[in-house]
């Protein structure tokens, strides 16, 4: 089984079952200022699991590309991804535990779709708690399709409940497979993760939404929301010992052993330095290549994407790889990937360009910052947290690879003197998600929304003081404020920022009714909507107008009426290259 078969046979059987296909949202999430990337197929379909109807009806299925960071240390064992693609189905308050189980039945074991063994097959379901009870219907729903008790395991919530920091979530039953391995212990079982059991397909039933204060309440209707890693899932199918033997990583594997000339089998070290640069290659690729050209930065996750990139250059030095890489290991996943994410080809040249510049500026100050790094060690025979944060400023070391250097000499760094040097330094301190995580409180997501709305009004306004040629290339808003990036040459005028500010509160004042219509993407470029274009996709979208001012493909949520936003300013902005200007502003 292939990654691209396996997507395309899950897509088939949903379709048979009546589900719109619809497109994977970008790696990086829209107004939610909560959290940097996308982590799940249901992250970007939250407000349609808490009630506004979908424009492509109540069942869907997607494959989303998603990025988890929280096990970035991790990779290198034979599992642990930064990014991965994770096929899901939806029923928005149709179909639930029932017909979602007889569904992962069917795909699963059917020999017109995977035809594995039902008895290598077993599941999970919640146990239940004060709050919630066992959840019995999904037991009955899989004794029903021919489960036996033995297979069927009661677990707590910390195993079997599903959601994010806030919002939609609830109990979930998994499916596991015997890999056949030996049991680790006698009470070795499904969650265990000694790797007999792999966790294949996550079926999470949202009836529940949890609040910031960390209560829950009733959503209005029962949704279903489903999870299948591919490259796990393939990994099972053909019987293989980690996922980097699938075909997604196996040409980049061939490509690296190449270039550092080491043959199988490779030492332990060997292989730990391979999967990290394979795995965040991937990562990196597909950050690069979203619509919204993000480029390495200090912050929030343009910082992510760049430890990805250092740390594959530092892994590359390891395995005593002479030459520029990055680039053509992001040429083999754009020419992989490519069909099921067109973006990729769309932004190659913004790919090759970061990958390439990155490499060239950090490939110098790592062979310098390792000299200095020896050179501490060998007076000191320790690192400080205050070492730690002279390499992170003056080489671009983050600290995972200080860490590491450490590590690899016997000792640890103290984290807490590094922190405290990181968060003195002004700067550096404001990562993208300090302060963010309060959000979600009732009046913080009402200031989102205003901000939304406010956005754009802002995108508009520019195009009438500065022409038709700006466009969107990234959009971020917190309760606090809106960061709006466009393409133009050069830093806008004191005289054009008061233009701009202006005609948004021209329009603010003018109470202009906020309207949300369903068409389908031809219908809305035709009516000269903004918004990015998804061509390969049949499906409908919703296309915001503000009076006759602004029209914009965008999932929500806005203002009813633009006299909500409130008093608009611009605060900064910000030339951030590559013809790209920053924009911040706030409303009061
Ligand atoms: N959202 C669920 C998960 O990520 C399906 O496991």
């Amino acid at each position: 089984m292939e990654s691209n078969e396996l997507r395309r046979i899950f897509f088939q059987f949903f379709k048979e079952k009546d589900h719109a296909i619809i497109p994977s949202a970008s790696v990086m999430p829209e107004n939610d200022p909560t959290v940097l990337f996308t982590t799940a197929g249901m992250h970007p379909l939250q407000p349609y699991l808490k009630g506004e109807p979908h424009p492509e009806g109540k069942r869907l299925v997607n494959c989303q590309k998603c990025i988890r960071t929280g096990d970035i240390n991790e990779v290198g064992d034979p599992s642990h991804l930064t990014f991965f693609e994770m096929l899901g189905n939806w029923s928005l308050g149709d179909y639930f535990k029932n017909e979602a189980i007889t569904m992962s039945w069917e795909f699963l074991t059917d020999p017109r779709w995977l035809g594995l063994d039902p008895e290598k097959i077993s599941v999970t379901v919640f146990a239940g708690d004060e709050e919630v009870p066992r959840d019995e219907e999904s037991a009955n729903a899989w004794r029903e399709v021919g489960v036996p008790d033995e297979r069927i395991y009661y677990l707590p919530r910390e195993d079997n409940w599903w959601g994010l920091e806030t919002g939609p979530c609830g109990p979930d039953t998994e499916i596991f497979y015997d890999t056949g391995r030996k049991p680790c212990s006698k009470t070795c079982k499904p969650g265990c993760h000694c790797g007999k059991f792999f966790e294949i397909w996550n079926d999470v039933f949202m009836s529940y939404n949890k609040k910031a204060d960390g209560t829950y309440e009733k959503l209005k209707q029962h949704n279903v929301d489903t999870g299948m890693g591919i490259e796990r899932t393939v990994a099972v199918l053909n019987g293989m010992q980690s996922v980097f033997e699938i075909d997604s990583y196996a040409l980049l594997v061939k490509r690296v052993m190449k270039l550092a000339r080491i043959k199988e089998p490779l030492n332990p070290e060997q292989e730990r330095a391979v999967r990290i640069i394979v795995d965040h290659i991937r990562a990196a690729t597909f950050i690069l290549g979203d619509d919204k050209h993000l480029p390495p930065s200090n912050l929030g996750q343009g910082y992510v994407l760049r430890r990805l990139i250092r740390r594959i250059i530092r892994q590359g030095n390891l395995l005593k790889i002479k030459q520029q890489f990055l680039p053509e290991l992001a040429q083999r996943v754009i020419y992989f990937h490519k069909d099921a994410y067109p973006e990729l080809e769309r932004n190659k040249d913004f790919i090759m360009n970061n990958l390439t510049q990155e490499e060239q500026k950090f490939s110098k100050a790592l062979r310098r910052g390792l000299r200095k790094f020896n050179q501490i060690f060998k007076e000191k025979k320790i690192i400080t947290g205050e070492d730690a944060f002279l390499l992170f400023t003056s080489f671009g070391f983050p600290l995972e690879i200080t860490t590491e250097l450490a590590a690899e000499q016997g000792i640890s760094i103290d984290m807490e003197v590094f922190r405290q040097e990181f968060e003195h330094h002004r700067d550096l301190s404001r990562k993208a998600t300090a302060g963010t995580f309060q959000s979600g409180l009732a009046d913080h997501s009402a200031r989102t929304t205003r901000l939304h709305t406010a956005t754009h009004l802002l995108q508009q306004a520019l195009r009438e003081v500065l022409g038709d040629h700006i466009e969107q290339k990234g959009s971020n808003i917190t309760p606090e404020r809106t960061r709006f990036d466009f393409s133009h040459p050069k830093n806008l005028s004191t005289k054009e920022l008061k233009k701009v500010e202006d005609i948004v509160n021209q329009k603010i004042k003018e109470a202009l009714p906020v309207s949300k219509e369903i068409m389908s993407p031809q219908e809305a470029k035709e009516q000269g909507a903004l918004g990015f274009f998804e061509d390969r996709y049949k499906g409908k979208v919703s296309v915001y107008s503000v009076g006759s001012f602004s029209k914009e493909i965008c999932t929500g949520p806005h203002v009813k009426n633009t006299r909500e936003v409130g008093q608009f300013k611009i605060q900064k902005q910000k030339n951030i290259g590559a013809g790209v200007i920053r924009i911040r502003a706030t409303v009061d």
